[in-house]
């Protein structure tokens, strides 16, 4: 029995190369080498590529000149261009207009001779597109869908010590789309390299539920899955110790186990935690349970589950979470985001979560796929609850390994509540669609007892038994024409949940419709798909209805793709709260106002009008306080009382100057918000959102751009480009303004401002010290900012 030390998992993100294009990977059998898997079990004599075999001498020399290191996360399809080419049909639209297209990556890494007898795998947590890994020449497997996570065993296939070095090749194949959003292209998930002994935890094999919950006590139940990957039995002691989050253990069980040669056994042990801390958007609270595999006294094992103690329930009534009935204020979301199309460093993932929970959310819907792992650890964290989304209807073996790998990897998550089988499939209310979507129910009700399953539908409710098949019944647009009401009274034993709203389009600071540059207005409603309501519409139904459990507005944020109600020159979408940089549209403060209850008052549009003077402006007012007042210039337009979950409209006809909106609370003055028009621009601000980041290689600090007038105020139509230099330990790793009609590159040292706004994304290289920050532009102040590396 070998007593190796236990697990390893390390990045292995850093120091890949890449090559845009398409090259030829073959195996070729030559004498001297090895043999072994080969490409489609083609053999070929001679010309063969050196690209996927490397041997010992060659290992450095082997990389050619023209490819580019690069780093995981990489999405190379956001650093292409915009293209309008109408032979491509209409899915270069609901994709952004991006070529897509073949990449290859390449890997050289080494092991130590005394890896030898450990199984060694490789992990990749997302690659867009179809995906083939090569390692030293051997084909090791192909995975067909972006969105699942998927490892390798490689332990045969690699060399040890002498045995010289080992290459890993990825050829990656965007052109086929899974979705009609922005998808990307490339390995723009995490990357590791796992080691353990033969004798360890399964993948994703502990699974943690708490079968029983009250203020005094939690029944906690522990199903771990070890593998024996040894030729002989071998006999373990199996110890689970759970830990609070100060860690300080709550609760512990061992036990003996011997797991049959070349077998996997499934253990269940149970623990109870005093006083439970409980999980919720409030409280986020995290326990961790240490999972330890010990033979003849060493550690062989060990794996780490971080879980959450909670209770969930789906009812007719609406969701209950620990008791309390609660609503879902919850946001869809796609992957992407300015400057690094779905090549998401974690930092930039956690601040699209912060900027959901600051405005309110309690709710994250993964559309129309999963998450990456790291997404739900954040959730986790933050308090969020998820909505955890499978990719497609589909009961064929590999539909069924993809939700199986879903739901193994994601079952631990307090913050996933429900299973998400499918969205707006063509089968919905079809026969055949039935039979599929109970197979995946069976699915996730054999893995996952504990949550519920739901299909989030665009028709077909009530036809051929579909809709029977799953726990909750999601109305994606039921607001449309009440249907989610209408069919909660005729179906008694139906529950529903809003799985989809809104899709209202506006552009951040636009006030009127633009055809030609595609912009739509802020004043929710104007221009909207025929299938849409606004956000306010859609929040009151929910309030009016709660038995609808929550609402899931599409979206939190723009993304490239699907510019409706527009094509090119548009490339982004209008549906978010927020832009794709994450600013603030004029509806997240309705939003605000309804789902906050910070004193707030908000005005739009801005207050730039000239050579309007004298025209009727709409102004609309959000704000949670009871009565607002609103003045211009210093006389007063009217009070009036707040429509509770609405807005408040005045005709003002322009004049320059102050607008003012004072927001009162039983009479008394609780908010206030000046609008003023502004000068031209006359400088350049810099705001990172963190000032300190971390030395890792990966960290990011948020910058948002804004140009100023010389009084200091942000001049809201200002579209001044902005060039940005970077000194010291970091990188610019993007830029974006949210326009969703500029062509500009996001990978570029520059960016014009967006109705008085962009974003530089900065990151740091693994390396301490300061980096500076500088901002130009033609005609203003420039500006240079320190963001300190440690
Ligand atoms: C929904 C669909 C989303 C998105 C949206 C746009 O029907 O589920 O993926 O396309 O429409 O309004």
């Amino acid at each position: 029995m070998a007593t190796q030390q236990a697990r390893s998992r390390e990045s292995f993100d850093n120091d890949w190369f890449f090559h845009k294009g398409d090259i030829p990977i073959k195996y070729a059998v030559k004498a001297g080498m090895t043999g072994g898997i080969t490409d489609n079990g083609k053999r070929e004599e001679g010309e063969w590529l050196d690209i996927a075999y490397v041997d010992q001498e060659s290992a450095e020399s082997a990389i050619p000149k023209e490819w580019s290191r690069v780093k995981i996360p990489h999405d190379w399809v956001v650093e292409g261009n915009f293209m309008n080419d109408p032979n491509l049909g209409s899915r270069p639209a609901s994709h952004g207009y991006l070529p897509t297209g073949i990449g290859v990556y390449r890997k050289l890494f080494a092991l130590p001779s005394h890896d030898l007898g450990k199984k060694i795998s490789l992990h990749f947590d997302g690659v867009m597109g179809i995906s083939t890994v090569w390692i030293n020449g051997h084909v090791i497997g192909t995975h067909n869908s972006g969105y699942s996570s998927v490892q390798y065993d490689i332990s045969d296939i690699v060399r040890y010590g002498d045995e010289g070095n080992n290459v890993i090749v990825v050829k990656v194949d965007a052109n086929r789309y899974e979705g009609w959003w922005y998808e990307g292209g490339g390995i723009y998930r995490h990357t590791w390299l796992q080691k353990t002994d033969r004798l360890h935890v399964a993948q994703w094999g502990t699974y943690v539920t708490t079968p029983y919950v009250s203020d005094e006590i939690a029944d906690i139940h522990l199903q771990t899955r070890l593998h024996n990957e040894y030729e002989l039995d071998q006999a373990c002691e199996l110890k689970s110790t759970v830990k609070d989050a100060e860690g300080v253990t709550v609760g512990f069980v061992s036990e003996k186990v011997t797991i049959a040669q070349l077998d996997q056994k499934q253990v269940d042990q149970r623990v109870s935690v005093a006083k439970p801390r409980l999980w919720s958007p409030e409280h986020p609270y995290l326990y961790e349970l240490l999972t330890e595999v010990i033979v003849e006294g060493t550690t062989v094992d060990t794996y780490r589950t971080s879980f959450g103690i909670r209770t969930i329930a789906f009812t007719r009534e609406g969701f209950i979470l620990n008791g309390k009935p609660t609503l879902l204020k919850g946001t869809c979301n796609h992957q992407d985001f300015a400057g690094v199309g779905v090549a998401l460093p974690d930092r930039v993932v956690a601040y699209k979560l912060q900027l959901l929970k600051e405005l309110g959310c309690n709710a994250y819907r993964s559309a129309h796929h999963p998450p990456s792992p790291e997404l739900l650890a954040m959730c986790d964290r933050l308090g969020l609850m998820v909505m955890d989304e499978n990719r497609k209807l589909d009961s064929s073996s590999e539909g069924i390994t993809e939700l199986q790998s879903l739901i193994m990897r994601d079952r631990n998550h307090p913050s996933v509540i429900a299973w998400c089988l499918e969205n707006e499939e063509i089968l919905e209310g079809k026969i055949t669609g039935a039979r599929i979507l109970r197979s995946l129910v069976q699915v996730a009700r054999k893995l996952d007892p504990t949550r519920p399953t739901l299909a989030a539908m665009n028709h077909g409710w009530n036809e051929e038994g579909y809709s029977d098949q799953v726990d909750i019944v999601g109305y994606n647009y039921g607001q449309r024409n009440a249907q989610d009401v209408t069919d909660h009274y005729a179906y008694p034993s139906r529950i529903i949940l809003g799985s989809e709203s809104a899709s209202s389009t506006t552009t951040r600071g636009i006030y009127e419709v633009d055809q030609e540059r595609g912009y739509c207005p802020a004043y929710e409603g104007v221009l909207m798909p025929s299938w849409s309501c606004t956000v306010e519409k859609a929040w009151n139904d929910l309030l009016d209805h709660p038995f609808l459990s929550g609402v899931f507005l599409w979206t939190g944020f723009d993304y490239r793709g699907e510019p409706t109600p527009y094509r090119w020159p548009c490339v982004l979408s209008h549906f978010g709260i927020m832009d794709i940089c994450g600013f603030p549209k004029d509806v997240y403060y309705y939003l605000k106002s309804v789902w906050t209850e910070e004193p707030m008052v908000h005005i739009l549009p801005h207050w730039n009008w000239a050579g309007r003077e004298g025209e009727l402006m709409d102004v609309w007012v959000y704000s949670n306080g009871d009565q607002v007042e609103l003045s211009l210039n210093g006389k007063s337009l009217g009070t009036m009382p707040m429509t509770p979950a609405g807005h408040l409209e005045w005709k003002v006809p322009y004049e320059p100057g102050e607008m003012r909106a004072i927001a009162y609370r039983d009479k008394k003055p609780v908010a206030e918000k000046k609008l003023q028009t502004t000068g031209a621009p006359a400088s350049i601000q810099l705001e990172p959102d963190r000032q300190d980041i971390q030395a890792d290689g990966m960290d990011v600090s948020l910058v948002k751009v804004s140009i100023l007038d010389a009084q200091g105020r942000v001049v809201p139509t200002a579209d001044n480009e902005v060039l940005f230099e970077v000194e010291g330990p970091g990188l610019l790793l993007g830029v974006g303004n949210g326009n969703p009609s500029s062509h500009e590159p996001d990978k570029a040292n520059r960016r014009r401002a967006f109705n008085g706004y962009c974003l530089a994304l900065i990151q740091a290289h693994a390396q301490a010290g300061e980096i500076v920050l500088r901002g130009t532009s033609s005609g203003l102040k420039s500006a240079e900012i320190k963001i300190a590396v440690r």
